[in-house]
């Protein structure tokens, strides 16, 4: 129930809660918890001649981060708008900021640039090449193009190279309203949620590519010394051990089980079993994902045995418009056996 007087965007401002650390020389982190996503959202101001901010937050969080900005610096002052990539996150207030900032002018990379702000933004932004420095008075900003890392074609990071601060966006989400700044623990826990998101529908939000190993080596080799997270907490102390660690793939090696209970009446003994795990659509029953497998084996005549194999790709997931999951169909289907006398029996 609202207090007379009260809209429901004023109710939603007062549920989520914007508190600014300091958390490198004039970087100050603007953090406000949405208690509708469970999570953090973090944008970063560098206090300098040209003021510059990394993210502006969503549109409706807008006053949050104004009345944050405003504790810093006078937000008419601002300069420069960063960001990644093109999401309500990232950049979804800039209007608001280029009409409170009469000078503000959004960095951002070539393609976000062209594609995206050109259309979008009241007034044109700065494309910035790949590696392309600039300097906001006692800060230099790096700009490192990173075309789909962490997602989005358009997606860059900046370095702020004076105090090696990386501007990394959602790399190492982890969910929650911890505290602004941790100096251990920071592999863990964004290890920990990608694993515990893999099963959600929004699972799978950073894909492996050709150019995401190269992309954490050059990140690994500005050797930052504090991580400042969109997402969770920010981190100081060896940002390229970390880096490295991420480069581990934890998404990529998390596997699905499968398993196949095999009983025969023949007198031939069973070298081999190709067969298929098929998922079916519960509101079309239609087939919608097959994973095929071919498994060695040895079950004796007249004997049984389980067969287990391993895929990264899981079931299929039916996710409705409200975010829910949906239970898929599942069967399987043997397809051929091979036996030890080199006979084949095709289903
Ligand atoms: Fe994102
Ligand atoms: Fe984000």
């Amino acid at each position: 129930m609202l207090a007379s007087g009260c809209s429901i965007e004023d109710k939603r401002k007062n549920d989520m809660n914007t508190k600014v650390t300091e958390i490198a020389p004039d970087v100050y982190r603007i953090s406000t918890f949405h208690p509708d996503y469970g999570i953090q959202f973090n944008q970063f101001l560098i206090k300098d001649e040209e003021p510059f901010l990394m993210h502006t937050g969503f549109k409706k969080m807008f006053s949050n981060t104004l009345e944050a900005v405003s504790s810093v610096i006078d937000p008419s002052s601002l300069r420069w708008i960063g960001f990644s990539h093109f999401e309500a996150d990232e950049c979804g207030a800039l209007n608001e900021w280029l009409g409170t900032a009469p000078h503000a002018q959004a960095v951002c990379s070539f393609v976000g640039a062209e594609v995206n702000l050109k259309d979008f933004a009241d007034r044109p932004a700065r494309a910035l090449s790949d590696n392309e420095v600039f300097e906001i008075g006692r800060h230099r900003l790096r700009f490192l193009a990173t075309p789909h890392f962490p997602h989005g074609w358009d997606a860059g990071l900046f370095f702020e190279e004076n105090d090696r601060t990386l501007l990394c966006s959602d790399l190492f989400f982890h969910p929650g309203d911890p505290e602004p700044m941790i100096e251990s623990g920071i592999m863990e826990r964004a290890r920990g949620s990608i694993m515990a998101g893999l099963a959600g529908p929004l699972a799978k939000d950073m894909p492996y590519t050709p150019y995401t190993d190269s992309t954490l080596q050059r990140l690994a080799a500005l050797e930052p010394q504090t991580l400042a997270l969109m997402h969770g907490s920010s981190f100081r102390g060896d940002g390229r051990a970390s880096i490295i660690s991420l480069a581990d793939r934890p998404a990529e090696k998390a596997s699905y089980k499968y398993t196949l209970e095999v009983k025969t009446t023949s007198a031939k003994q069973i070298s081999r079993v190709a067969w298929d795990y098929v998922f079916t659509d519960p509101r079309t029953h239609r087939e919608a994902l097959r994973h095929s497998f071919e498994s060695k084996v040895k079950i004796r005549p007249g004997g049984s045995a389980k067969v287990t194999a391993y895929k990264n790709e899981g079931p299929y997931q039916v996710v409705d418009a409200n975010g829910s999951s949906g239970k898929s169909g599942e069967r399987i289907v043997i397809k051929r056996i091979v036996y030890s006398d080199g006979s084949v029996w095709e289903g």
